[in-house]
């Protein structure tokens, strides 16, 4: 048995004359949690449904446990929970009758749905909306019952497009809890994601895409270490410009994004003894972070 949950080896898309996928590879280990990150228009939701086998790559090999995608899509698919990025769910029937739909597509019997649907609607914090129409579920609510629907098949791989977009920070925090257990249980979870909180929280390995191909992958923090490796003072309420010029001998690297200057300084006491005594001027140093990595790569107003 291989150990490899999902494997892309050379994988093109292209819609029109413009390619979106260009010639990417990567494997996500059984158990492991692999995130795509990468700015709108990435290809973060073409990779995640090539792997369905909703979309056809051009060139290269898709394998999805264990079965060549998407010639047996369908048959990969039986072990496969997904998030779409965008909810599909049925508005005209509940949350409970949206569940069964969804678990019959999967061939299982009725009493096997009803069966699994506590857990889920526990799982979702939707017990006490069994009943009523999805049609009358806030964003939030019909976000936590496609996570919930996605797991009524028990799938080993998950595949999740931004799956807590629009989430409130406490639903958020909720199905982050939920995912480390799903972990723990041994699956598989590919998901893309924009908040790097998330990804730094909950992914064993990560790529960074751009443009349809790789520019960084790794372990958040070994990725953190590399890419960053120092702390980070974020300063406000001066002038970008004339910071600037005062601090930069102190400095790795500064970006400048709208009225916040970002400085990366290997020795940060240097950088507060040249603005020390200046009114008006806050800062905030932390450690370095996922963020600073995706900015970095992916384009924040670099200035030095
Ligand atoms: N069906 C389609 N027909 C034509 N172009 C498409 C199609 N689907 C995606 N694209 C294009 O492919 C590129 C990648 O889109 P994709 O949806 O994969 O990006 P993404 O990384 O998921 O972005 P986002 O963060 O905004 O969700 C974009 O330029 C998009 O316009
Ligand atoms: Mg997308």
């Amino acid at each position: 048995m291989s150990k490899l949950a999902v494997d892309l080896a050379g994988v093109s898309k292209k819609y029109q004359d413009k390619v979106v996928v260009d010639g990417l590879s990567f494997t996500v280990a059984k158990g492991e949690c692999f995130g795509l990150l990468g700015p709108n228009g990435a290809g973060k939701s073409t990779i995640t449904r090539m792997v369905l086998g909703m979309a056809a790559p051009d060139a290269g090999k898709i394998t999805v446990l264990g079965m060549p995608v998407p010639t047996r899509a369908r048959l990969a698919r039986a072990g496969v929970g997904v998030v779409p990025q965008f909810d599909n769910l049925d508005h005209e029937f509940t949350v409970r009758e949206n569940l069964l739909v969804f678990g019959r597509y999967f061939g299982m019997s009725t009493y096997k749905i009803e069966a699994a649907i506590p857990a889920l609607l526990e799982f979702a914090r939707l017990e006490s909306k069994a009943d009523t129409r999805v049609s009358a579920l806030s964003g939030g609510m019909k976000r936590r019952l496609t996570l919930a629907r996605a797991l009524i098949n028990d799938p080993q791989l998950l595949v999740m497009d931004e799956p807590t977009t629009g989430l409130d920070p406490h639903a958020r925090h909720l199905i982050w809890e939920r995912l480390r257990l799903l972990l723990a249980q041994g699956k598989t979870i590919i998901l893309t994601s924009h908040f790097m909180e998330e990804a730094e929280r909950l992914c064993d390995r990560l790529c960074v895409l751009d443009g349809g191909r790789i520019i960084a992958e790794g372990r958040p923090h070994a990725l953190i270490d590399e890419q960053i490796g120092c702390p980070v003072l974020e300063i406000y309420g001066g002038n970008p410009h004339e910071l600037r010029a005062l601090i930069s001998p102190y400095s790795q690297r500064i970006e400048v994004s709208g009225e916040t200057i970002f400085c990366y300084a290997p020795d940060p006491e240097q950088v507060h003894k040249q603005l020390r005594g200046r009114a008006g001027l806050r800062l905030l140093q932390r450690p370095p972070n996922l963020e600073d990595v995706f900015l970095r790569l992916t384009g924040r107003d670099m200035e030095k």
